[in-house]
């Protein structure tokens, strides 16, 4: 069997689910715009041979690599797990007559408007929505949404231009920083927890299920550089409040036809009990997710995933054991980083939780908070009970500080 994988070696993700699939007895080919000698160590090892390619925006460019190598070689399935290129990979997929989503299938992964039509037309509850491409075309969606609203891109990640709007004068504020971007989702405010629903499937079926708790909601996380973001996976997915998030999951993966692969799904929960959909990315969840998923089940989701588009099954035990939360550290101050307070009591106290600890060093230049998700470094703490997980990740939100100057 002869995979060829898009982005072999970046994002770093990239490379632990390009060395899954050479584990499961898949020849991997990669196809990248990174050089050989830039792949990591994990990458190159597992690939068998790799495609540099200019870009992997230039999909004419690509097209040809890949019908190329097609007269040297047989390919016979092909993998993205990185969103910008999802499209890239239906198209060859169409090209070489392949299984897995082809264009039209990947479309409503890609647009959030269009993805919320086709769970309309399946009954399934979404915010309120519109989209458009003009300033009259929000003034309007507005009027008919009703206030508080969000406007945000339809094909946004990390929050990037997404506003709550309270108000007629609040949209007027608006509008002028959302100038640059070409088609905008208007949607009704949901007042509410939000949770993700990710899976692995097989064939149609959902071979492993992790469902995450974000403290507080990503768009305040991202808003206010003082929060330290939490992302919890929960151990216990048979609780009665999880389950109508559950079965809308299930049914949103059924109403997109998605059949093989990662999913990440995002919803809400109202204080009332009603659930509604988010958002859903045909792909794993970012920010060290998977990683999260790994703590929670002693297990090798990356590999598990590779076993599941490869073979259509997971053999490794998924037992969940564990709730694993991620705690995000910003840094207070700009520039270097130049202390940690409170790690040390930290670790003397409650280091038997702590499953993995990755900070900038002192003497390192502070990430940009906004841009990343990860920020200055992340904490993950697991423990079989959640009050424990908790109370041990609120202790790294409060008493680990960052200094940088
Ligand atoms: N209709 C809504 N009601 C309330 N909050 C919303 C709504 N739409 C978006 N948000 C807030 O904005 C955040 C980002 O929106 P969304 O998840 O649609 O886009 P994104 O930028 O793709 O996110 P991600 O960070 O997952 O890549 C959500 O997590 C939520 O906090
Ligand atoms: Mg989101």
């Amino acid at each position: 069997m002869n995979l060829l994988m898009l982005s072999p070696g970046f994002p770093a993700e990239m490379a632990f689910f390009t060395r899954g699939l050479a584990t499961v007895g898949a020849t991997v080919i990669g196809l990248g715009d990174q050089p050989v000698s830039a792949l990591p160590d994990t990458a190159r090892k597992a690939l068998a041979h790799h495609v540099h390619v200019g870009s992997l925006a230039d999909e004419a460019a690509v097209l040809q690599t890949v019908r190329d190598l097609t007269e040297h070689v047989r390919v016979d399935q092909v993998e993205c797990l990185w969103e910008p290129y999802m499209m890239l990979a239906a198209r060859l997929r169409e090209e070489f007559g392949l299984s897995g989503l082809n264009r039209e299938q990947t479309e409503p992964f890609r647009d959030k408007e269009l993805m919320k039509t086709v769970l309309d037309r399946a009954g399934l509850r979404t915010p309120r929505h519109d989209s458009t491409e003009t300033v009259a075309g929000v003034w309007a969606a507005a009027e008919r949404i009703g206030y508080p609203l969000i406007v945000k891109p339809i094909d946004g990640a990390g929050s990037a231009d997404t506003y709550r709007v309270d108000s007629v004068s609040e949209l007027n504020d608006v509008l002028p920083m959302i100038r640059h971007i070409r088609r905008v989702s208007v949607e009704e405010f949901i007042d509410a927890e939000e949770f993700t629903y990710d899976t692995v499937c097989a064939d149609g079926r959902i071979l492993f299920e992790n469902i995450c708790w974000y403290r507080p909601r990503p768009l305040q996380a991202r808003s206010h550089e003082w929060i330290s973001p939490m992302t919890i996976a929960l151990r216990d997915l048979s609780v009665p409040d999880l389950q109508a998030g559950r079965e809308l999951g299930a049914a949103v993966i059924d109403a997109l036809g998605f059949r093989d692969g990662f999913t990440h799904m995002e919803w809400y929960r109202k204080a009332d009990g009603e659930v509604l959909f988010g958002e859903i990315g045909a792909r794993p969840p970012g920010g060290r997710t998977v990683d999260l998923m790994n703590y929670v089940t002693d297990a090798d989701l990356f590999t598990g995933w590779a076993e599941a588009v490869v073979h259509g099954r997971i053999s490794q035990h998924l037992d969940r054991r564990y709730n694993a939360a991620t705690v995000f550290k910003r840094a207070v101050g700009s520039g270097h980083i130049t202390r940690h307070d409170g790690l040390d009591r930290l670790l003397a106290e409650c280091g038997g939780s702590v499953a993995a600890l990755d900070l900038l060093p002192v003497g390192a230049h502070r990430r940009d908070w906004r841009a990343t998700l990860i920020s200055d470094g992340m904490v993950i703490v697991r423990d079989p009970e959640l009050s424990r997980t908790i109370e041990v990740a609120d202790r790294f939100v409060s008493e680990l500080q960052l200094y940088a100057s």
